[in-house]
């Protein structure tokens, strides 16, 4: 049974209990205030009985009211009052309790139980009767005979038997209460199926379209109740889901695209070597400079090769959290300057002018000694390779923060673009996808860098400008604020 069936169900189980209930209580309650079950039928008649006489019996009730004023001796005469109206008018003549004239003959004694008594001033004179399971609506003038005794005419009109009001009512009772149902049960419909029937139903599209692998939809929510929680994390666990495919989508795409570049990138100082190797071997080198010089190529281009194995092979131990840190506390500032000096070596015979600027004091950090040495080297030798000036020249600068120092690595290369930024560390990308021989790279230098930067709880952004030059940042914690935040996780 689907839940909109359920709950049709349960209204019009519930439905037809209150009215069954609202009844019962009806009945009881007016048996409790007036002690009398009669209550309920004298509200029937009051309510729904009281017709008005027609024309004819209202003209006859004149003519009579008329005689009583004037000759009310003349009511005494039984001809006369005949004259009056004819057998279907009920007419009746009191005179001091005394029935003088009835066109009903058949019932005089109950008539003279039913009917009301004398009233001189004639404010009440109309109103509802009821005889034997019959209700009679009637008009009333109470005179004084000459002989000065009370006497009153009516003239009476049966509305309907008991049974007739029940019957005539319970149609219109029932139907104005099945419409009341079926307003109830519509509106109660309409809004469960707004609040809860609409959004399952939403979920359920939602779930069928995750099954079969569509993920491009979006679950709106509106509402805050149970049901608006499940959907919103519904929503999310689709959303989780989609970046997660994403994910997988880039990883398989990064893999394929890892795969051949590797291949390309291993192909081509393996096919110059083979070259080489072929040339000695045919005797193309047959002189000593010759030999020399292939002998070199070949060292250089397995050299290169041995390079991109170190690279890709650092990059999947570090990928797969698989390589040891070894962290300690470095003097920074020395650290650098060491390593500037060692390093200027080499640049400065490529005519790359590197500076480096610092408080010329010593600063602490926890760092792993080999592996910042990985992370400069990286940036340097970006640095070195976008460059595109005549005068090329990196800084390195040191800023000290209140718990970590952020190393700055600057150059004046090609810089940057805007939309390159956000991915320059992810792995295998390159902002630059022809892969020539002189700027090549596996894309793995930054991911490398960061996968390191991270590892030692520090952080590495970058910003640039096209054609001017780029800047790469990373930061490393300070070594008191270590030792004070591992003080403090002791004490904790
Ligand atoms: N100093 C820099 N100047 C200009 N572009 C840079 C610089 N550093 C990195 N990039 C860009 O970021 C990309 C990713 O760098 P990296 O991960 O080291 O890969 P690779 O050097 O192998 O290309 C580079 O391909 C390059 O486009
Ligand atoms: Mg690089």
């Amino acid at each position: 049974m689907s839940i909109k069936t359920r709950f049709l169900l349960s209204y019009v189980a519930v439905i037809i209990i209150a009215i069954t209930l609202l009844i019962a209580a009806g009945f009881l309650f007016s048996f409790a205030i007036t002690g009398d079950v009669k209550a309920i039928e004298h509200f029937y008649k009051k309510s729904y009985v009281q017709k008005p006489l027609t024309t004819v019996e209202e003209s006859a009730f004149l003519d009579l009211k008329v005689l009583a004023k004037n000759s009310p001796q003349q009511l005494l005469d039984i001809e006369q009052l005949q004259k009056i109206g004819d057998s279907s008018i009920g007419i009746v003549v009191r005179k001091d309790h005394q029935l003088i004239y009835t066109s009903h003959s058949n019932h005089e004694q109950m008539l003279l139980n039913s009917l009301p008594g004398f009233e001189a001033t004639n404010i009440n004179t109309r109103d509802t009767i009821m005889m034997e399971n019959s209700f009679y609506t009637y008009v009333k003038f109470d005179f004084y005979f000459p002989d000065d005794t009370e006497g009153s005419i009516f003239v009476l009109k049966q509305v309907s038997s008991h049974a007739e009001v029940i019957r005539e009512l319970l149609p219109i009772l029932l139907g104005i209460l099945f419409l009341f149902f079926m307003m109830i049960i519509g509106l109660l419909n309409y809004l469960v199926s707004r609040s809860i029937i609409k959004p399952i139903s939403t979920l359920k599209e939602g779930a069928k379209r995750i099954k079969s692998g569509d993920l491009n939809f979006a679950i709106n929510v509106h509402s805050n109740d149970e049901i608006g929680q499940l959907n919103r994390s519904f929503e999310e666990m689709r959303i989780k889901l989609k970046d997660s495919v994403q994910l997988q989508l880039q990883y398989e795409e990064n893999r394929k695209e890892l795969l051949s570049n590797i291949s390309h990138d291993l192909k081509t100082p393996i096919t110059s070597i083979i070259g080489y190797v072929e040339g000695i071997k045919d005797g193309v080198a047959n002189t000593e400079e010759k030999m020399d010089k292939y002998l070199t190529t070949i060292y250089t281009k397995a050299k290169d090769l041995d390079l991109l194995i170190d690279e890709l092979f650092l990059f999947s131990k570090l990928d797969l959290k698989k390589l040891p840190f070894n962290v300690e506390t470095i003097d920074l500032h020395q650290y650098i300057r060491d390593y500037v000096e060692e390093a200027s070596f080499d640049l400065v015979s490529r005519e790359i002018h590197v500076q480096y600027t610092s408080f010329n004091k010593p600063l602490y950090v926890m760092a792993d000694r080999d592996k910042l040495r990985r992370v400069l080297a990286n940036l340097l030798s970006n640095s070195e390779k976008y460059m595109d000036k005549q005068e090329k020249q990196i800084t390195i600068s040191l800023l000290e923060k209140s718990d970590e120092v952020v190393i700055q690595v600057m150059d004046n290369g090609i810089g940057i673009d805007p939309n390159a930024l956000p991915l320059i560390f992810d792995r295998f990308y390159r902002a630059e996808p022809s892969r020539n021989s002189q700027t090549g790279g596996s894309g793995l230098g930054l991911a490398i860098a960061k996968q390191i930067v991270l590892e030692m709880d520090g952080d590495i952004w970058v910003t640039s400008e096209l054609s001017k030059g780029t800047s790469i940042f990373f930061s490393l914690k300070k070594a008191e604020e270590k030792v004070r935040n591992s003080e403090k996780n002791i004490t904790n």
